[in-house]
């Protein structure tokens, strides 16, 4: 009964920031009005311990078999306008994300302990295949404090648990570009990986064995995906295509 009550009232915040950021146009007031109300339900414990044993009792929600992009991160809500989506994070002692980019905007924040972020700059050509990145900012954020990233090169970041305790994070992301992976990059060789979501990553590796196995029946399948919602799903279908020529 109790927890119900929490879930519901969670459901109850997300609705009415779907409400309230349908309303925005502006970037910089969505993240404004974001960094707002997470610092809010950043100081609702209740609600957070209620997700933790719902995650340790295997109750339907929140849906571990939902796939994302790290294995630490948890869907919590997700606008049905695409407009943001608000997830979980559990941070093992001393545990960082590599260094990435994003394809929206962001708002982060701890729930408990200390949470490190570290921004960096994109210095050089943006378009050749390499990094050369300079660190330009080191927060420590207290529980209930937030700060913000931006899409692309321009929200470069690694965040993670400095303590010796494990900690949450939530974080309250914007509408994504269409982009369909993440750049992670290598601070000592400048290389730049491109990190996809497990069902985009499924995806590709299917587009990339079809052609090998049936010519006409890839070619419907591929001809068709040269359309599709996702940038990495529209290129690796035209290379695959150029593969059956
Ligand atoms: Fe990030």
């Amino acid at each position: 009964m109790m927890s119900s009550n929490l879930i519901g009232e969670l459901n109850a915040y997300c609705t009415e920031w779907s409400h309230a950021l349908a309303n925005m146009t502006e970037m910089e007031s969505r993240i404004e009005y974001s960094s707002a109300e997470l610092s809010r339900l950043l100081r609702r414990k209740d609600i957070l311990v209620e997700l933790l044993c719902s995650l340790v009792m295997g109750d339907k929600y929140p849906d571990i078999k939902k796939a994302m992009m790290f294995d630490n991160e948890f869907l919590l809500y997700s606008d049905p306008n695409r407009l943001f989506s608000l997830r979980l994070f559990i941070w093992e002692p001393g545990e960082y994300t590599s260094i990435h980019d994003h394809n929206s905007w962001g708002v982060i924040g701890p729930v408990s302990g200390e949470f490190e972020v570290v921004n960096y700059r994109r210095n050089g050509n943006a378009e050749s295949g390499s990094a050369v990145l300079q660190e330009t900012e080191r927060l420590c954020l207290l529980p209930g404090e937030t700060t913000s990233t931006l899409p692309l090169d321009d929200g470069i970041h690694k965040v993670g648990n400095p303590t010796a305790e494990s900690i949450l994070s939530l974080s309250i992301y914007g509408n994504a570009l269409p982009r369909g992976y993440i750049n992670e990059f290598d601070p000592a060789t400048g290389e730049i990986r491109p990190l996809y979501a497990p069902q985009v990553k499924k995806k590709l590796l299917a587009i990339r064995a079809l052609p090998d196995l049936d010519k006409s029946r890839s070619e419907d399948v591929l001809k068709q995906k040269r359309e599709d919602r996702l940038e990495i799903i529209r290129t690796a279908s035209l290379s695959a295509l150029e593969k059956l020529r």
